[in-house]
């Protein structure tokens, strides 16, 4: 099918690739010139594991484009159009829709005379198809009506770092539409997902044990509270084991036994059950939120979402806590951290735990240094305000620390010569942040380990 893909960041790039490695006729467009250029030499604006490569193997590759040559760059009008732009917290909490208005101002402009099926895969409140509709109609006075548009709802589960395992693989598609003709547009587009009969990448083999993918078909309004309630549903899990975390080490109890044997409760299910740092990025935070104003709107409260934000943001405080509890003094310590990225296998810094734990640590007088493997690029590009010091090796964020923290679990940091590291601090504390170092080895080489929740 041919397929318009609006907003080249992580979801556009992702569907794009996925869409085109199924055989479909891709065209991604994106206002950023500078973005497009880039992607035409095979540039990517972000890091993803095997993008690039899924991009190269596409039977018909993705071509890229600015908006007003869209049309010119495609073989004819697109028979779907994807919404996908970012959709930022705007001031009260709930997200800037403006460049979903954007994209609908480009999309009514490239129209063809068949139906179009507009889709949302941005995040979008509920009641925003109904909007998006309304603001079609309103760019096609009626007596200059000559197209058909129908929109949808289809709500994007990818994880940054695993996104086109999740895209290729997913648990379920949801598809939601008030129109027939749309939800019937969709499945024919994903058949090959939902039938799982396409050939694997063999970079991004087939899980065991996938089957046909559950197909969800229903209401407009529906698919766009079901993105919402599962991103808050994960944040809670999250939430809830930290909380059970910080009594943990008041009862002196161990987290990850306790998380292990919650997890194997079927009921209850292993996943996100990992005590730290808390959850970070640019969806749990930027939803939770749009869903508790959401339901502010209405009258109501979601008192358990706006608990589980306390509870998440409050991790942030605590371990700088801790290190103050450890070290009394903060003022002229050096503190090393180990990660940037709001998690591992992405260069994203938004809602970084880092960052707002860097801010604590300078705003009580400590120096930061900084290591990341992949987001040290991104940071000097976004963070110049923050005055740590970002270093590209390991060995000079433990270089004469008072206490290092293991801020993201990059598989990297479980494996270094911690003997080395203790030699190198002034002081040999590592607080481990996700509890993902080998405890044993760490404690063996002389430093003083503590983790969350035990
Ligand atoms: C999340 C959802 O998992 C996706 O399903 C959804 O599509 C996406 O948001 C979105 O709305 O676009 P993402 O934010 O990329 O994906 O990453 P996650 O793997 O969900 O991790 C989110 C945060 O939670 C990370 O900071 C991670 O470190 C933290 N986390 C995760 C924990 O602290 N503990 C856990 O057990 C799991």
């Amino acid at each position: 099918m041919r397929v318009r893909i609006v907003g080249a960041g992580y979801v556009g790039l992702c569907t794009a690739a996925s869409l085109a490695y199924l055989g479909h006729e891709v065209t991604c467009v994106d206002v950023d010139p500078e973005k497009i250029a880039g992607l035409v030499r095979g540039e990517l604006p972000i890091y993803e594991p095997h993008l690039a490569e899924l991009l190269a193997v596409a039977p018909i590759p993705v071509r890229f484009a600015v908006p007003d040559d869209a049309n010119a760059a495609s073989a004819g009008p697109p028979e779907l159009v994807f919404i996908a732009v970012g959709t930022p917290p705007g001031a009260d909490g709930s997200p800037d829709l403006k460049q979903v208005a954007a994209a609908v101002r480009t999309i009514t402009q490239s129209l063809g005379d068949g139906l179009t099926v507009v889709v949302n895969k941005s995040t979008v409140p509920v009641g925003s198809g109904n909007w998006v509709g309304s603001l079609i109609d309103d760019a096609q006075p009626p007596g200059a009506r000559t197209a058909t548009v129908v929109v949808a709802s289809n709500p994007e589960f990818l994880r940054e770092g695993s996104a086109l395992m999740d895209s290729l693989y997913p648990d379920r598609i949801v598809v939601g539409s008030d129109d027939a003709r749309a939800i019937e547009a969709l499945v024919r587009l994903y058949q090959p997902l939902i039938e799982q009969d396409f050939a694997p990448p063999p970079f991004l083999p087939r899980p065991a044990r996938t089957g046909r993918v559950p197909l969800v078909t229903t209401d407009l309004a529906s698919a766009e509270l079901i993105k919402y309630a599962s991103n808050a549903f994960l944040a809670l899990k999250i939430s809830f084991i930290n909380q059970i975390a910080e009594l943990s080490e008041r009862v002196g109890a161990d987290i990850e036994s306790v998380s292990r044997a919650l997890g194997l409760d079927a009921r209850i299910g292993s996943a996100f059950l990992q005590a730290g740092l808390g959850w970070g990025g640019s969806c749990f935070g930027k939803d939770t939120a749009a869903l508790v104003a959401t339901a502010h709107e209405y009258g109501l409260s979601m008192s358990i979402v706006e608990a589980a934000r306390e509870v998440n943001y409050h991790q942030r405080a605590r371990i700088v806590e801790r290190l103050l509890a450890e070290l009394k003094i903060m003022k002229g310590r050096t503190i090393g951290l180990l990660g940037l990225a709001f998690k591992p296998q992405t260069d994203d810094l938004r809602d970084a735990p880092s960052v707002d734990i860097a801010r604590r640590l300078l705003a009580r007088g400590a120096k930061v240094r900084v290591h990341d493997p992949v987001a040290l690029p991104r940071a000097r590009r976004e963070l110049a305000d923050v005055a740590f010091e970002l270093c590209d090796t390991v060995d000079s964020v433990f270089r004469g620390a008072d206490a290092v923290v293991l801020v993201t679990e990059w598989p990297e940091y479980a494996q270094l010569d911690w003997a080395r590291c203790a030699k190198a601090m002034r002081t040999p504390l590592l607080l481990d942040g996700r509890n993902a170092l080998p405890r044993d080895a760490l404690t063996a080489a002389g430093l003083r380990y503590f983790a969350v929740g035990r």
